[in-house]
């Protein structure tokens, strides 16, 4: 059986949930926050160490105003309400990212790391203006300025995902098969699930089958 220490997600399907059922992109957003409740019980229940959750990218900026703010205060919200449950249970939050958002929610989200630190049960990276064009431009230039020889261990040192492993799955809800600038470095040997439901319709048994049918298959790494 394949080892899982790290699952990825594309939470994607929101707006358009939303629209089906509640008339409105943004009770799309609130309900997919459930099912990231959902997900992170399972995750903990299957002892798997990384959890990271793709909530924000560097492009979605590019969405209305409104429902931009609507998604930063419905994860202040959620910070606020729920960082010390998820302390409690002895879970790590980390951002990957690059934190520029309003005073108070970079405040909120260095205040839940700073928090969390120490905890060591499940580490949750939360994709947050994340790109990872972005993230892989940073570590060269890291790379160029502390005059280091380029090659993948040292590119890998300057990700914000160093010290933690590649994702052994990655699951994009929503009926989409791309990846959107998530991950493409630590992708190259994932395990990839498109999964067609709209993510706050993906339940726990569905994250559950797709470990499932992971931990049958054979992976190669170029071998045979
Ligand atoms: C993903 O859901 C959540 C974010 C990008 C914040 P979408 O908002 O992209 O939902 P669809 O794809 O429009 O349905
Ligand atoms: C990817 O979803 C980003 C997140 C889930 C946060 P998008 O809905 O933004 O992706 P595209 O734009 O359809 O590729
Ligand atoms: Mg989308």
């Amino acid at each position: 059986m394949n080892p899982l220490k790290h699952v990825a997600i594309i939470m994607d399907g929101n707006g358009r949930w939303g629209l089906k059922y509640k008339k409105s992109r943004n009770a799309g957003h609130r309900a997919g926050l459930n099912t990231v409740e959902k997900i992170i019980k399972e995750t903990i229940n299957q002892k798997i160490k990384y959890l990271t959750l793709y909530a924000f990218s560097t492009e979605n900026w590019k969405r209305p105003r409104k429902e931009i703010k609507y998604l930063f205060s419905l994860l202040e919200d959620f910070l606020i309400t729920k960082i010390d449950e998820l302390n409690n249970q002895n879970i790590k939050l980390k951002v990957i990212g690059i934190k520029n958002f309003s005073t108070k929610l970079n405040k909120l989200l260095n205040l839940a790391e700073k928090k969390t630190f120490k905890n060591t049960k499940l580490q949750i990276n939360l994709a947050l203006n994340y790109g990872s064009k972005s993230e892989i431009i940073i570590a060269l230039k890291k790379l160029k300025k502390n005059n280091q020889i380029i090659n993948e261990q040292n590119l890998t040192k300057y990700l914000q995902t160093k010290d933690i492993p590649d994702p052994e799955i990655l699951i994009r809800t929503g009926n989409t098969q791309r990846l959107s600038n998530f991950l493409l470095w630590q992708a190259a040997y994932s395990e990839i699930f498109f999964e067609k439901k709209l993510w706050p319709s993906f339940e726990r048994s569905d994250f559950k089958k797709i470990i499932k049918k992971y931990k049958t298959i054979k992976r190669n790494f170029g071998s045979i």
